[in-house]
């Protein structure tokens, strides 16, 4: 009877572990354990395993590298120069492994259901503006050997890199340029990138597959403003030449923000560098 009592009692914690699991997660998280059953690990300790951060990296020390990260990406963090050297390897991990696409994997998805929702013109006149760098081109190969952000930027080893014209295209951005194509609206790359590496950005997007853009814009010799200043005044140009701007997407905020803005904006995840 006793034995069939205590039995009763484990099923019903159980049954209310559960059922505050699936309320919120945080209510179990700060739950102290009243009775021995509650420390009984059967009961307890999936459901708090189940709330921990997967962090890809036990290495880092000292800086929480996932706050820091969704600083970074909410565009709270600003202006930057380096990953702390703490989360060189978290950001490896995390750049490396399934994480990043997965994160990158949820961007597309919206922007996916995006175009979808459109009503489009079919005029010829609707456009989409992609930066290259960490948003159609990855340059992950040159950042894994450079601390993946955790080292200062040198220009010259990484115009080298570019200049092999071998950035990987990023696969989920892929989906997006060729669902635009197939939907009538025109890619149009718009890069930090400097005029004099338009021949080899060109070559690099056609060694991975990507053709087809309406335009290639790239940075003027003598441009001196910032990154926002830039941008935003090269969306305007295509509004006055009169383009619709349909979507935008990149990797930094700068890419982004500024106006014309037009109706959606998509911010891939970048934890190596930050563009002002
Ligand atoms: C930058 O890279 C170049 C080429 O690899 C190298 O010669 C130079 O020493 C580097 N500069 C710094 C400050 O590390
Ligand atoms: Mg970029």
């Amino acid at each position: 009877m006793a034995k069939a009592r205590t039995t009763t009692t484990t099923l019903l914690l159980v049954a209310a572990a559960l059922l505050v699991a699936s309320c919120s997660a945080w209510e179990v998280n700060i739950r102290m354990p009243t009775s021995a059953a509650d420390v009984d690990e059967a009961v307890v300790a999936p459901l708090i395993h189940a709330l921990r951060p997967l962090l890809g990296s036990g290495k880092h020390a000292g800086v929480a590298c996932d706050s820091w990260v969704l600083g970074v990406e909410a565009h709270n963090v600003r202006d930057w120069k380096t990953v702390p050297a703490s989360c060189e390897s978290y950001v490896g991990h995390y750049m490396l492994g399934s994480h990043f696409r997965r994160d990158s994997k949820i961007v597309i998805d919206q922007a996916l259901a995006y175009v979808d929702s459109l009503k489009l013109a079919g005029n010829g006149k609707e456009v989409w503006v992609f930066d290259i760098d960490e948003t159609t081109l990855s340059n992950l190969p040159y950042y894994a050997k450079h601390g993946f952000g955790a080292t200062p930027f040198n220009a010259t080893s990484f115009n080298a890199y570019v200049r092999e014209g071998s950035a990987p295209a990023l696969p989920e951005t892929k989906r997006l340029y060729n669902k635009l194509r197939s939907v009538g609206i025109k890619p149009v790359f718009l890069t930090g990138r400097t005029e004099d590496q338009r021949a080899i950005t060109v070559t690099n997007l056609r060694r991975q597959g990507i053709s087809g853009w309406m335009n290639l814009l790239l940075k003027q010799p003598g441009f001196k403003g910032s990154a926002v200043t830039y941008k935003s005044g090269e969306r305007q140009k295509l509004q006055d030449a009169g383009y619709v701007i349909v979507g935008n997407i990149g990797d930094q905020w700068s890419d982004i923000l500024g106006a014309p803005e037009r109706a959606r904006t998509f911010k891939l995840p970048d934890p190596m560098y930050y563009i002002g």
